[in-house]
């Protein structure tokens, strides 16, 4: 159910990903808090339903598009359906992406191709529908990457080229858009633990919750990782006229991990550490 009533004085933004169980759901969610009208569209037909309906159940204004987001024609779609549920779109959140982790020897072109449609080819068809569709008044995007695209570790080499990519395409996007009064910026997380994660570490680790746990500890600054909803409320922030002086930037969220040299026991070890 659509809250239509609302509709008339909210602002619209989509949410690529929008239904995931880490940081797209945190997005949508916090943004539709914040009295957006969120049009979440994502792949995962349950995921999607089951989000939008909750938050509908609290008030709140979003809809649910099922749709693969690599698919051409899907921006359009997705930018058709936000103004036939409310209005059309002002703002865009690029969320939807895929991980890999595999040796550089063993990746095959379906891999590669896979990654970059999901990471780069979408969010760049997506800001192309969204900024045609703008209003004269414009409007904002917040692309997600990753500390990856800036530094990495071995197996990563498909998906940090694709976060280095969105990190260079935001600034490039900001350039255009400019004169437009539509305002582009990018947000890294870096570790947040979100279902895709959980996952992947519980492909190497015997305890998914020890894992992070010593990883907090030794490559944060800080004792608590990035949870999907502060990855959410910056979001919210870079969509708000608060932020209506910055465009073409890239923020990090990441504990603190990517301004550490070594890891932090290396160092703490010999001045006392309060969480060690
Ligand atoms: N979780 C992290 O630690 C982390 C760290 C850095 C960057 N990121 C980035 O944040 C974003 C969200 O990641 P997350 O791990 O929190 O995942 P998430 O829990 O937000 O799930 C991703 C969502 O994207 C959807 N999706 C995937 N492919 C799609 C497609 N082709 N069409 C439509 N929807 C599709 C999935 O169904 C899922 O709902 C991604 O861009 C990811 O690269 C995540």
């Amino acid at each position: 159910m659509t809250n239509h009533h609302a509709a008339t004085h909210l602002k619209t933004v989509i949410v690529t990903g929008g239904a995931g169980g880490g940081i797209g759901g945190g997005i949508s969610t916090v943004l539709a808090e914040a009295g957006w009208n969120t049009v979440i569209v994502d792949i995962d037909r349950d995921a999607g339903r089951s989000l939008s309906e909750q938050l509908n159940r609290r008030g709140l204004s979003a809809a649910f598009l099922e749709a693969d987001v690599t698919h051409p024609g899907c921006a359009e779609q997705a930018v058709a359906f936000a103004a036939s549920k409310f209005a059309g779109p002002c703002a865009l959140v690029n969320s939807a992406g895929i991980g890999l982790v595999k040796d550089i020897a063993e990746v095959s072109d379906e891999d590669y191709r896979r990654v970059f449609s999901v990471n780069i080819d979408a969010p760049y068809r997506f800001s192309r529908a969204v900024v045609r569709a703008m209003p004269p008044s414009g409007g904002a995007i917040v692309n997600i990457g990753s500390v990856h695209a800036s530094a990495t570790c071995p197996g990563y080499t498909v998906y940090a080229a694709t976060k280095g990519a969105i990190d260079s395409f935001t600034r490039a996007l900001a350039a255009d858009c400019g004169p437009r009064a539509i305002r582009v910026n990018c947000i890294h997380p870096g570790l947040v633990p979100s279902p895709q994660n959980r996952d992947l570490i519980g492909r190497f680790a015997p305890s998914v919750d020890a894992w992070l746990a010593a990883y907090t500890l030794q490559k944060q600054l800080l004792a608590n990782l990035p949870s999907p909803r502060q990855v959410g409320e910056l979001v919210r922030f870079f969509l708000s006229d608060a932020a209506s002086a910055i465009t073409g930037q890239s923020v990090t969220i990441d504990g603190g991990t990517s301004a550490m040299l070594y890891e932090r026991l290396m160092t703490t070890s010999t001045i006392g550490d309060r969480n060690g």
